[in-house]
């Protein structure tokens, strides 16, 4: 199989990758990613130079580009992992992620359109419902997005919809709830605190530290999007959730406890504008087709703080620079 993997320098994107090679050796990969401040090729280290993956450096919002990359290839399956991601980034700079987020789904939607492509994959988040007090968002629950990321992410899948229903384009939308794993970003909830915490530095959790999100390990998201590549009804939403509810308290004293800090260091600042209250998915339909869970929480969340333990030379450049003036105008001014 021929896939292109947008966003394949990022989190998400570079697991997704070290999973498919490892388990279909025969499968080709091109990764097309832009590099922002969140794709670093350091993630793909070990698969660098692997004669089935290629590395492009593009920008899916520039239509020249991608519609390039599809005269210039042939896929059987695209997967758009590529956006601009981060909920507090969006607040206070929406503008790339309109860009990225809307924009360039349109374009790749567009590539598929043109060009004959079996299966397209859209990588989209809980965070397009909104926040739900009470129950669970199923497929059909309406879009209340809160940020400007959830909006952008919103748009894009709409666009997705909209391509489905009116060129019956052979489309899947995905909404997962939280991913945490190895390198992801440390500007996340889970990877901040605990390079934090291994640096000696205090945790900032925003308002009362009661919001809750629903967390998958990265490897089983990685499973279900495989699922989805084979198994996927085209045309169809799917949630990806794991019914694992957790408190950012709850979190932060997890880290706490495993790296053996106390309280002490948390700091409790100021809540994120909008601050959606919980997340939560109804995962039935994926589950009903036949993917389960392979991780357990606590074993997973053990295995991401033994990894970022080890593995500072990662982490440790992205926490200088450009992050820390980024950290330093959010929350220390
Ligand atoms: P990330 O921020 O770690 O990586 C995003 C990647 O996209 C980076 O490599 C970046 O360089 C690339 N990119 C950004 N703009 C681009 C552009 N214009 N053209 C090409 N590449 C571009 O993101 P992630 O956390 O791995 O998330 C991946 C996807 O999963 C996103 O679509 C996100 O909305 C979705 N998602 C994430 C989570 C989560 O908890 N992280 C949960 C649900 C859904
Ligand atoms: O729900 C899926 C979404 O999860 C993805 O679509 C997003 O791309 C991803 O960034 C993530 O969004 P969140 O806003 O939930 O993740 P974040 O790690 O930024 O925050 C998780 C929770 O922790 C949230 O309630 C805010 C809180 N938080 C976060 C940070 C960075 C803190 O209390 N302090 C912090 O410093």
């Amino acid at each position: 199989m021929n896939l292109l993997i947008t966003g394949g320098a990022g989190f998400a994107g570079s697991n997704f990758i070290r999973h498919i090679i490892k388990k279909y050796p025969n499968y080709k990969i091109i990764n097309l990613d832009k590099l922002t401040y969140a794709g670093n090729l350091n993630n793909l280290k070990d698969i660098e130079g692997k004669p089935n993956y290629k590395f492009i450096k593009g920008d899916i919002a520039d239509q020249r580009t991608v519609l390039k990359i599809f005269r210039n290839y042939q896929f059987d399956a695209v997967i758009n992992y590529a956006a601009e991601t981060h909920v507090d980034r969006s607040i206070s700079d929406p503008e790339d992620f309109i860009k990225t987020d809307v924009l360039g789904t349109y374009n790749l939607l567009e590539g598929i359109k043109q060009f004959t492509i079996s299966k397209y994959i859209q990588i989209s988040t809980d965070e397009v419902f909104g926040s739900i007090k009470r129950g669970k968002f199923t497929e059909k629950s309406p879009f209340k997005p809160s940020s400007p990321y959830s909006a952008s992410k919103a748009s894009g899948d709409l666009l997705c919809y909209a391509y489905i229903k009116t060129y019956k384009l052979p489309i899947i939308v995905t909404h997962s709830c939280n991913f945490y794993g190895p390198y992801q970003y440390p500007e996340k909830l889970i990877p901040l605190f605990i390079t934090n915490l291994l640096e000696d530095k205090k945790v900032p959790l925003y308002g009362d530290g009661k919001n809750v999100r629903e967390w998958i390990y990265v490897l089983d998201h990685c499973n279900a999007i495989d699922f989805l590549l084979h198994k996927g009804m085209l045309g169809e939403i799917y949630n990806i959730g794991t019914g694992v509810e957790k408190q950012n308290l709850e979190i932060t004293k997890i880290i706490l406890d495993e790296l053996g800090k106390n309280k002490k260091m948390i700091e409790f600042i100021k809540d994120r504008p909008a601050h959606d209250l919980r997340y939560s998915l109804d995962s039935n339909k994926l589950k009903k087709l036949g993917w389960e869970t392979e991780y357990n929480f606590k074993e997973a969340m053990r295995e991401t703080i033994r990894w970022y333990s080890k593995n500072e030379w990662w982490w440790k450049p992205l926490k200088s620079g450009e992050y820390l003036e980024y950290y330093k105008k959010q929350y220390l001014s």
